[in-house]
Parts: structure tokens; C-alpha cells; sequence
């Protein structure tokens, strides 16, 4: 596989990225209320909450989190965007894939901060109640899950994998899907609706 396409950072990456933004967000904003106020204050604890922005489904939200909580987090816990799964918390199941600008990520490796300002699609923005996406669809259509517990995450990677170009084949899927992993086993499953979804995009 590229691995230029799908950055998949280990644990530590993201925590030493996650300190290294937080710092970074902490000196320019603190830098910007200086010029403002010229008011010397004491630099803030580095796990000291923080206000960002977080755009998700068209929707901005506005939130204080701490530096450390991450992406999933974030969504499930504060904006009960329950859609996206927690599975083994670490980056190894794909169960919380979302988008991020498009790209597909998995969202309990990257920190709620590094995502400030980025544009989110969780599984709840992919279609509407009277119509769904053409993968939600083909899912229904080919009985592609069991327990659901990995849906979301493989609908929501299927449809990068379909945008990006790599759903021309049921090897290529198989590959390029390989990040996420379903208990139940419904892979022949999962294949077949991507690859009918892509066929009906026309990719
Ligand atoms: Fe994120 Fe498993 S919960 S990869
Ligand atoms: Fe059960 Fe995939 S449908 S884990």
C-alpha cells in the first residue's frame, strides 16, 4: 500500500504532534492577547483546557477540551456523535474512521486540537434519513455487516477508498480497505457494496 495516501501515525507521534500544537496554539494565542491587552500573565499550565473551533457536518462548534483528548473523544463525549465507534482505541480497527478535509483518518489517533478548524465528516453527515449515500445503500443492499459495531468506520473509509480512486478492483479495495477490520467477518460483504457503490458513482 502507499502509505503517502493514509497516515496512520503511531501513539507516540500523535502525543508528541498533539504537545507540539498545543504549545504552538498556546504561544500564538497568548502572543495575540498580549499585543492586545499588554498584559503579563503567567504562561498557562501545558494541559491547561483551550477553546477551539471544531467544524463537523457543516456545523462549527465551539468547545474546551484539554490538549490530550482526542478526536473521538471529543466527538462522541462532547458532541454525542455517537455514530463514530470506539474499538480498540489505538489506531489498530478503523471503527472511528472519519474525514477530515476530505482524507480519510482514524480519529482516535489525532487530538481534538490538531483539528481545529479542519472540515469533519462523521457517519451521522453522509447522508440524510430519505437519502442515503450510494455506500450506505450498498451496504443495505449486499447485508454488508452483522453486529454493525465496524460500519460506520468501513462506510466512512469506503467512500475515501471510492473517491480516491482505489475501488477498481475487489483486490484493490481489499487492499486499500485493509485498515479496517470487522469481528463478524462480513468482508466478501463489504467488498461487493464498495465495489457496486463504485460502479454507481462512476469511478
Ligand atoms: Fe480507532 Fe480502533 S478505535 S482504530
Ligand atoms: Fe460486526 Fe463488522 S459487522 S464487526
Amino acid at each position: 500500500m502507499d502509505s503517502r495516501e493514509i497516515w496512520e501515525p503511531d501513539r507516540r507521534t500523535v502525543l508528541k504532534a498533539g504537545a507540539a500544537v498545543a504549545a504552538a496554539i498556546t504561544v500564538s494565542e497568548r502572543t495575540e492577547a498580549s499585543a492586545a491587552t499588554q498584559e503579563t500573565e503567567p504562561a498557562p499550565a501545558a494541559a491547561s483546557a483551550m477553546d477551539i473551533n471544531l467544524h463537523v457536518n457543516g456545523v462549527a462548534h465551539r468547545l474546551t477540551v484539554e490538549p490530550r483528548v482526542t478526536l473521538l473523544d471529543a466527538l462522541r463525549e462532547r458532541l454525542a456523535l455517537t455514530g463514530t465507534k470506539k474499538g480498540c482505541d489505538r489506531g489498530e480497527c478503523g471503527a472511528c474512521t472519519v474525514l477530515v478535509d476530505g482524507r480519510r483518518i482514524k480519529s482516535c489517533m489525532t487530538l481534538a486540537v490538531m483539528q481545529r478548524n479542519a472540515s469533519i465528516t462523521t457517519i451521522e453527515g453522509l447522508g440524510q434519513d430519505d437519502e442515503l449515500h450510494p455506500l450506505q445503500a450498498a451496504f443495505i443492499r449486499h447485508d454488508a455487516f452483522q453486529c454493525g459495531a465496524c460500519t460506520p468506520g468501513q462506510i466512512m473509509s469506503g467512500v475515501a477508498c471510492i473517491k480516491e480512486g482505489h475501488a477498481r478492483s475487489a483486490d484493490e479495495i481489499r487492499e486499500w480497505m485493509s485498515g479496517n477490520l470487522c469481528r463478524c467477518s462480513c468482508y466478501a460483504s463489504i467488498v461487493d457494496a464498495v465495489q457496486d457503490a463504485a460502479r454507481e458513482m462512476g469511478r
